[in-house]
């Protein structure tokens, strides 16, 4: 008898057998590897753009000439020696010639690489391990995060405390994209996808799972702690979104970096108005 999920047959089970196998099918019927394939192509997508970004070091920052003060993300706190005038807001690194972007990413690349969410999107969409629910592993044997290397998730934490000092400084870039040297304060269509960007890497942060935890985790009565009460309850809406913020913020980042590099580099005309 033919086994469908119209007409399902009873499926040998056994509780603690090796997970799936090339021998062990699926019984979906539905199109369930549209999601991990569309992953990986934006995941590798967005790798070869930052990649391409971080080495090229040029074209990150629409400064007085262009009457803006405009720095890509990749590119800031932008503490190499190398940085163009106008763009170290917080001092140099005589040492460093190189990149900028090269000193600064591994921390964003990091928070995002251990991320619980893109976690489970990249072990599902480039190790197939499983590759969508109900679909057997590509992988005989399960390990979990308990070795080398993927125990190292564990300093998601540790790098999210590290982001929100980034937050800090990008939120700063953001407020400083109001002044157009030689002209005043205005806005223009940079200083708006600047703030855009700051606002969509908070909600991606704070709605992140180490956050909620930091909140409201290990309270055994949140009535004697008023205080992290409120701080769970408004991050806890935010975490129920956290795909999204993740997505919404990955492209946010990269969209950034492509608008200041084509005003820096005279492609493009940043329209805007000042006082
Ligand atoms: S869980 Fe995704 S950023 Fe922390």
């Amino acid at each position: 008898m033919t086994t469908t999920v119209e007409n399902p047959s009873p499926t040998p089970v056994s509780i603690g057998a090796p997970r799936g196998g090339p021998d062990q099918p699926t019984l979906r019927k539905d199109n369930w590897w549209v999601e991990p394939l569309v992953t990986f192509v934006v995941l590798v997508s967005f790798v070869a753009y930052s990649t391409w970004a971080a080495f090229v070091g040029k074209n990150y920052y629409a400064g007085a000439d262009l009457h803006r003060d405009l720095i890509s993300p990749f590119y800031s706190p932008c503490i190499a020696n190398s940085c163009v005038p106008g763009s170290h807001a917080f001092g140099t690194l005589p040492f460093w010639n190189y990149s900028p972007a090269l000193l600064i990413l591994i921390f964003p690349l990091g928070f995002r690489l251990t991320c619980y969410y893109y976690r489970k999107a990249y072990y599902r969409s480039f190790w197939l391990s499983p590759p969508a629910c109900a679909v057997s592993d590509a992988h005989r044997s399960y390990s979990g995060e308990t070795r080398f290397p993927l125990i190292l998730q564990n300093i998601h934490r540790y790098f999210f405390w590290i982001l929100l000092l980034f937050n800090c400084v990008l939120t700063y870039d953001a407020i400083l994209a109001f002044r157009q040297p030689g002209l005043g304060i205005g806005i223009s269509v940079g200083t708006l996808v600047l703030c855009a960007n700051a606002a969509f890497l908070w909600l991606y942060s704070l709605s992140c799972h180490a956050c909620r935890h930091f909140c409201g985790g290990q309270v055994k009565s949140f009535a004697k702690h008023p205080t992290r009460y409120k701080l769970w309850k408004f991050v806890t809406p935010l975490n129920a979104h956290h795909m999204r913020f993740a997505w919404i913020s990955l492209f946010g980042v990269a969209l950034c970096d492509l608008y200041v590099r084509l005003v820096a580099s005279g492609t493009i005309h940043d329209p805007g108005f000042h006082f």
